[in-house]
């Protein structure tokens, strides 16, 4: 097999890349472990910042997100047993839209497909080769068989456990943090409890009340970072929740079946360069933030689109200078991410019992964030997405 951009991984980013590719007239591949309906039910994080919602819409892959997205213009604090009203609109005049990861999943694979892209599920690759030299390969097997292709270019969009990264430890630098805690995360067949996102602060530890639709609720604990979500019964899930919640938006906190329990751990990693020869990494397989600010899928869609870019101006003008500025143009993005998911998440978590000190100094951060209109408007700035310098929009 033979292409122009091989791609490892059918997450947002390499469903994404290969879309983009495709309207630029580039030819890809897409290898992908997983099967489709893996990919397609894979819940995850739901958060899309304003100028994703545009991509989406601009590139033809928005019509059932226009229909079915929560487009929200705020988000409330809860601490100190009161609800605090941070307005975007006010503060930024932009939004965010809740539209699960996995709704995104699906309209990319549906359109790759309608338009003759190619996605080869169930298939694992195994190694990527000669990226130093112009002919880099991917080796995987399907259905017992062992096969390759060559390509121009690889991009790894296979997350952090796959097997691009590792294929050029050796020229990466490592940068991260693990924090002491992780999310219990659940969905569940209920109203949400607010129109809009409830961060919440307590002793007892984080909550965050997110919603995926007006009957389907995304909630998640603080929990012990290795904790089995098995031990967390539906009732002891409720009454957590009712028990972090401020008084005033626990009377309406409804229960309903719960469908998903899982528990993620939390951890900010960076690695240095995203790319090596022809490989080029996005993605979680570079980065990972931990989710208090939803950035995750924002950042690596954002890592694609400059890729994007950097490929259509290699192939129609044979410059690279996009493609050797990848890394260094993404990395500002991602690490002022970084910085507002660790700033998000030390503000909000209980980092262990008995540190009062600590706890006073979130509560006085909470409150200056909920009362100065410069500290709201920094946290709606970075919520709702920093400018993305017209990596994508500059080229239509
Ligand atoms: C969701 C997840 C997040 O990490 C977040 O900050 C907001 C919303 C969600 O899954 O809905």
């Amino acid at each position: 097999m033979r292409t122009q951009v091989g791609i490892v991984g059918a997450g947002p980013a390499g469903l994404m890349l290969s879309h983009l590719l495709h309207l630029a007239g580039i030819e890809s591949i897409i290898v992908e472990t997983r099967s489709r309906q893996y990919c397609e039910a894979r819940v995850r994080a739901g958060l899309i910042e304003q100028w994703v919602v545009d991509l989406l819409k601009q590139t033809g892959v928005g019509a059932r997100m226009r229909k079915e997205a929560l487009f929200h213009d705020g988000i409330k604090l809860s601490f100190n047993e009161s609800l605090h009203h941070i307005d975007f609109r006010k503060l930024v005049r932009r939004g965010v839209a809740v539209y699960g990861q996995q709704e995104i999943v699906k309209d990319l694979i549906a359109k790759r497909l309608k338009d003759g892209g190619q996605i080869l599920f169930e298939t694992e690759a195994i190694k990527i080769d000669g990226i130093e030299g112009k002919k880099p390969t991917i080796a995987f097997t399907l259905g017992g068989a062992s096969q390759t292709i060559e390509c121009d270019f690889v991009a790894g969009c296979d997350g952090f456990h796959g097997i691009s990264r590792p294929a050029i430890e050796k020229v990466l630098q490592f940068f991260d943090r693990e924090y002491p805690f992780g999310w219990l995360g659940i969905l569940a067949d209920a109203k949400p409890v607010d129109d809009e996102l409830i961060y919440a602060y307590h002793e007892r530890g984080f909550a965050l009340f997110s919603m995926r639709s007006e009957h389907v609720v995304r909630y998640y604990l603080q929990c012990a970072p290795n904790e089995d979500a098995k031990t967390w019964s539906d009732d002891k899930i409720w009454s957590e929740l009712g028990a972090r919640l401020a008084g005033q938006a626990r009377k309406r906190l409804k229960t309903g079946k719960i469908t998903e329990k899982s528990v993620t751990a939390m951890r900010s990693f960076v690695c240095e360069p995203m790319q090596h020869g022809r490989l080029f990494l996005a993605g979680d397989s570079a980065h990972i933030v931990p989710p208090t600010g939803a950035k995750g899928m924002n950042l690596a869609l954002a890592d694609v689109c400059v890729l994007s870019r950097a490929f259509e101006q290699y192939y129609k003008t044979k410059r690279e200078t996009l493609l050797k500025g990848y890394s260094e143009n993404c990395l500002r993005r991602i690490w002022k991410a970084q910085r507002f998911s660790w700033w998000m998440t030390q503000m909000l978590h209980r980092f262990g019992a008995g540190n009062d000190f600590d706890m006073r100094r979130q509560l006085a951060e909470l409150d200056y964030v909920s009362t100065s209109d410069a500290a709201a408007r920094s946290l709606a700035e970075n919520y709702t997405g920093l400018p993305m310098d017209g990596a994508w929009r500059r080229r239509r």
